[in-house]
């Protein structure tokens, strides 16, 4: 599920390949993206097939917002009936070990799994409250009064069953269906597993303007310091030998001139 938020960049990169790269990550090659009907032209002139990363890409309007769990709805025959991961477009994630995680939920058969972060401010976001022997007592959307600090991140593993359980689900006051229910259908069912990423992770929901310039400051500060970037789905792509260093040199984004480019270039020549 792709924001059309996602089409803003963060430092220097469309906001969509962190997403794209965390799914890749998690060795997950069909994807689809899920978006307006305004953005999905754009989004696919982007973006193309995805044969570029050796992963294939689908396109599907979302027509009104009506919630992240409509999600599964919409990609009911692309699914299925297989496990699936939903990343939320304006997610950005950074973090040592985060591609064991990622491994490690997408090996989940029955059941789903979600990731949790400790935050400032979890009014905003779907919240999991734990009980005194770490074992998940509720989950709740954007509490009013103080439930815990561990916010779930818009990024869900779930067992073959997610498209099924989203169809029972009935729009809450916002109108919309919620993500936070259906993982309350998992609670419910004792299936829902939890990672929590720790303080010594980096978790940004870009979908405010002051929140998209402290992905952007951090990001920035991160890739300048290290020489490394964040979010480059050609990267991952060869790590994960995808495609090979003959595929990249031809591909558009490593024949521009700029720093993605000349990032790719050091890729090819193997000296990063
Ligand atoms: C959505 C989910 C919320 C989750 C958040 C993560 O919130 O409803 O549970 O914590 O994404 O980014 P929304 O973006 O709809 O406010």
């Amino acid at each position: 599920k792709i924001f059309n938020k996602s089409l803003l960049p963060i430092y220097d990169k469309p906001m969509i390949y962190y997403a794209l790269s965390v799914l890749m990550l998690a060795d997950i090659k069909e994807i689809l993206i899920i978006t307006t009907k305004q953005d999905k032209d754009q989004f696919q002139r982007l973006l193309t097939d995805g044969s570029q990363w050796g992963i294939n890409l689908e396109y599907k309007i979302q027509l009104s917002p009506d919630g992240l769990a409509q999600a599964f709805i919409l990609a009911e025959d692309f699914l299925d009936g297989a496990p699936s991961a939903m990343i939320l477009g304006d997610n950005i994630f950074f973090g040592h070990g985060f591609g064991e995680m990622l491994k490690d939920a997408g090996n989940i058969e029955d059941g789903a799994r979600v990731f949790v972060y400790p935050v400032n401010d979890p009014e905003r976001y779907g919240v999991l409250e734990l009980d005194d022997s770490d074992e998940i007592k509720s989950i709740v959307e954007k509490p009013k009064t103080h439930v815990s600090d561990l916010a779930v991140t818009g990024l869900y593993f779930y067992d073959g069953n997610a498209s099924l359980l989203a169809s029972k689900l009935k729009p809450s006051s916002r109108g919309e269906l919620e993500i936070t229910d259906l993982n309350r259908l998992y609670l419910e069912m004792d299936k829902l597993s939890f990672c929590n990423l720790g303080r010594g992770f980096a978790w940004f929901d870009a979908g405010t303007p002051a929140s998209l310039l402290d992905a952007s400051n951090f990001v920035s500060t991160v890739e300048r310091r290290q020489g490394l970037r964040i979010g480059v789905p050609e990267e991952i792509a060869l790590d994960n030998a995808w495609i090979h260093r003959d595929d990249l040199r031809r591909l558009p984004n490593a024949q521009k001139k700029n720093d993605y480019a000349q990032y790719l270039a050091r890729l090819i020549e193997k000296v990063l």
